[in-house]
């Protein structure tokens, strides 16, 4: 295990994986990452699909134009917002996300967020495609895989000090 800002700055978007399945550990620790995230009042408004039958995932990859890499993830993981439980629902799955996807980039796996919610007919798209009530959203789809190709990690060349401001703006 890495501190945490290891894990954020080797943390990159993936998108070339092997095609092997992922471990039922790394798939365990993943879920953790997720269901261990902060949600506003602790509201809990998340839901997470575990997706690994290679048949749905192709049929996820075709979701969205910008879903290919699901083709040959080891795991695809829906995130289902329950609109109605909480208003702040896109934060909360949002931060869930991002721990998902540092505890692969802590295991060495290859990740990426595939955006969902907002991109034309991929929604119901999915919602079709694997059961989920229509009151439910979809925010997105993290891709994990065994990567292919790696990507330098962050370097301090991303703090860009227009974008940095102490005290005041
Ligand atoms: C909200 C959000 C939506 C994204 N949607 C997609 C997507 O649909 N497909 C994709 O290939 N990458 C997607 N990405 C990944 C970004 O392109 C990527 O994070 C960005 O280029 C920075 O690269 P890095 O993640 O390697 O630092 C998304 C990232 C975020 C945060």
């Amino acid at each position: 295990m890495k501190p945490v800002i290891e894990a954020i700055r080797i943390r990159r978007s993936l998108r070339s994986y092997t095609g092997e399945p992922l471990e039922d550990w790394q798939v365990d620790n993943l879920i953790k990452a997720f269901m261990y995230a902060p949600s506003a009042m602790n509201w809990r408004p998340c839901h997470l699909i575990v997706v690994r039958e290679r048949e749905t995932l192709q049929k996820l990859s075709k979701a969205t134009p910008w879903a290919k890499m699901l083709e040959r993830a080891g795991a695809g993981f829906v995130i289902v917002g329950d609109e109605q439980k909480s208003q702040w629902w896109i934060e909360d799955c949002s931060i869930a996300c991002e721990h998902l996807w540092l505890e692969a980039a802590d295991m060495g796996l290859g990740a990426c967020w595939v955006q969902v919610r907002g991109v034309e007919g991929a929604e119901e798209n999915i919602r079709n495609l694997l059961g989920i009530p229509e009151e439910m959203r979809v925010l997105s789809i993290m891709a994990v895989g065994v990567p292919k190709k790696t990507k330098p990690p962050h370097d301090e060349s991303k703090i860009e000090k227009e974008r940095l401001h102490f005290e005041k703006f």
